[in-house]
């Protein structure tokens, strides 16, 4: 071993003792003759002196005039006590020095395009080309300790449980899941292709078949899509499910997991059961379905208030069938410039909204440009609904019941944030429950899955599937952790007719499933147990429990919003003896 110990574990106990430590230079402050440096590694930061009073070595100091930022040293020296004037309390080191007598240079570094040890952070893409620079910083190494003890609390969690870690393959078949594949032509077998898993949910399923009636799995995944701050084309699920169950056992098992987490991570006994709430509650209080539960600001539907008011917008909405649905935002007349709500309406246009009206409320009603549209009883009836205080803010959206909860629904989370209406380290987890089956896709007209084919609709929706498809719920539930989308499952479907039913009804031909699906279909046919399911999106959670507001922060390697990585440049091309050996052939357009 280069070091008898690490920089971030000397204390004053080890004041005397002979050690050698090994690390990068964070700092350096050169006081004429004295030099001192702060060596950094994964475990904190010391401060070593090289002081000619301590060792009468002039290479040694000679040397230690030439260190630069992130050089890499090994150093021998002694820990000595600080004197009380230069004692720093801020670091676990700060009682003590190094006072050096060998010095190394393992490495040097030439100046590099950032200093780890800054908090004046250039731009990510900067960050993301130098990864291993921005990686050396103590927050994300901080983050990648935390990611890594999350698995291993999720992996005890569920060994504790008699749960198996079964790996499934990379290179499969196309899933369903609703992105686009990541493709891997095939050399051997010419003009085929392998899609990368957008997750192991197949597989998962026909293990529940081979009898492994409790799998999970540390999984990644990978999703051709739009990115954003919280989606990466390349993620990790903790992915589960269970034989011999229904609905209530995944979402117990789940909820236990929360508790282990809670506990472990945060120290406290989280009460169980989570909360519930049903698809259509969330959409109707919240607008979302995935609310930020960490706060009120409920939505409520102005509708029938408002249908006979003097302004022609919210009448003739109504009267034409759509909705008038507003919030009121607690204290927030005054933080609210006229150009604020400007910037406000041109946030929920976004979500396809016309306009966002708005009413400042007083002692006396409610003052607004087009307060005059309403009577001092319609005005007090409006306050009334919302229990709105003076100094209170209304925001009306008029629209279809949809535009309306998109639009408030983001209007909602944003507002909560800039009013700090939550403790942004708070956790909050709340189950969402009876989705709808399938939804009307109105450019293709026809219905497709809301999740994925293999959700089980709730027996008793079935009847609704010749008359009303858009009734049937389906036994799936998400768990919303802080208004993001933490997890997602449902109970499968275990019977060969009704999965036909459900490929019939989305328009997937059964010859087309067969090519498809055909491997899972003969399975359910072989003795399929009824089964369920979950995955949870790692990274987000690991996002939510420390507080980052970007999942890039959180992955060690992380892709760009475009899906490149600045680090090594992928995706890049290939040689042209690989697309030979792949008979592939580009005939791009000039
Ligand atoms: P779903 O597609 O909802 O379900 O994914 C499960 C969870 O994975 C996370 N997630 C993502 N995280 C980061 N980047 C992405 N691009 C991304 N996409 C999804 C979310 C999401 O809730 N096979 C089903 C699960 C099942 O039915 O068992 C599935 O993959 O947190
Ligand atoms: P206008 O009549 O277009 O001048 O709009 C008057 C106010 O009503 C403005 O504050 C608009 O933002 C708002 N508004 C217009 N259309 C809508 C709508 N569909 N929903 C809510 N507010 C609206």
């Amino acid at each position: 071993m280069l070091r008898t110990k690490t920089c971030g574990e000397l204390r004053k106990v080890d004041v005397g003792q002979s050690v050698t430590v090994c690390g990068w230079v964070d700092s350096r402050r050169d006081h004429g003759g004295l030099v001192f440096i702060d060596l950094r590694d994964r475990y904190g930061k010391v401060q070593v002196v090289f002081n000619p009073a301590v060792t009468a070595d002039a290479a040694l100091h000679e040397l230690a005039g030439t260190l630069r930022s992130e050089w890499v040293l090994q150093v021998t020296g002694t820990v000595v006590a600080r004197s009380d004037k230069d004692v720093n309390a801020k670091i676990p080191t700060g009682e003590i020095d190094v006072a050096a007598t060998t010095l190394v240079v393992l490495n040097r570094c030439p100046t590099p395009p950032f200093e780890p040890g800054t908090t004046d952070l250039p731009n990510e893409e900067l960050r993301l080309k130098y990864r291993y620079l921005d990686l050396r910083r103590p927050r994300l190494q901080e983050l990648m300790q935390f990611r890594h003890r999350f698995s291993k609390l999720v992996r005890d969690y569920f060994d504790g449980q008699e749960f198996l870690e079964i790996e499934t393959p990379m290179l499969g078949r196309s899933t369903p899941e609703g992105a686009r594949d990541y493709l891997v032509p095939s050399r051997v077998h010419q003009g085929t292709f392998y899609a990368l898993p957008q997750s192991p949910q197949l597989y998962k399923q026909i293990l529940m078949v081979a009898g492994y009636d409790r799998y999970f799995q540390i999984a990644r995944c990978f999703r051709d899509e739009d990115l954003r701050a919280d989606r990466q084309p390349e993620f990790t699920q903790i992915d589960v499910e269970m034989a011999f169950v229904e609905q209530e056992d995944i979402l117990r098992m789940i909820d236990g997991l929360v508790a282990h987490l809670m506990k472990h991570i945060r120290g406290v006994d989280h009460p169980l059961p989570l909360p519930r709430l049903t698809y259509r509650e969330a959409m109707e209080k919240y607008g979302s379905d995935k609310p930020d539960l960490r706060f009120g600001m409920e939505l409520h539907d102005l509708s029938t208030l408002v249908a006979n008011s003097g302004f022609s917008v919210f009448k003739e909405t109504v009267a034409s069938g759509n909705k008038v649905r507003g919030l009121c935002a607690p204290q927030a007349a005054a933080k609210y410039s006229r150009k604020a709500i400007d910037e406000l309406t041109n946030f929920v246009k976004d979500f396809k909204a016309k306009g966002l009206a708005f009413f400042r409320v007083t002692e006396t009603g409610l003052d607004s440009p087009i307060a005059k549209f309403f009577t001092p009883e319609d005005q007090a009836a409006i306050i009334a609904e919302f229990g709105a205080k003076a100094g209170d803010l209304i925001f009306c959206v008029a629209d279809s019941y949809k535009v309306c909860s998109a639009a408030l629904g983001a209007l909602r989370s944003r507002l909560g944030k800039e009013l700090e209406l939550y403790d942004p380290l708070e956790m909050h987890f709340s189950w969402v429950l009876d989705f709808p089956l399938f939804q009307w896709n109105e450019e293709e007209k026809k219905w497709d899955a809301e999740h994925h084919p293999f959700c089980q609709p709730m027996p008793e929706d079935v009847q609704y599937f010749d008359s009303d498809p858009s009734r049937i719920r389906a036994t799936s539930y998400d768990m919303v952790v802080n208004g993001y989308e933490g997890a997602s499952g449902s109970v499968r479907i275990h019977d060969p007719a009704l999965q036909q039913k459900i490929f019939d009804l989305v328009g997937l031909p059964m010859a087309e499933a067969e090519s498809r699906f055909g491997f899972l279909l003969d399975a359910l046919r072989f003795g399929a147990p009824p089964h369920a399911g979950i995955a949870l999106g790692l990274d987000r959670w690991v996002m939510l429990f420390t507080g980052c507001d970007n999942i890039r922060d959180v992955i060690a390697f992380p892709k760009t919003q475009k899906a490149s990585d600045q680090l090594t440049g992928a995706p890049a091309e290939v040689e042209p003896r690989q697309l030979r050996d792949l008979a592939i052939q580009f005939n791009l357009p000039k």
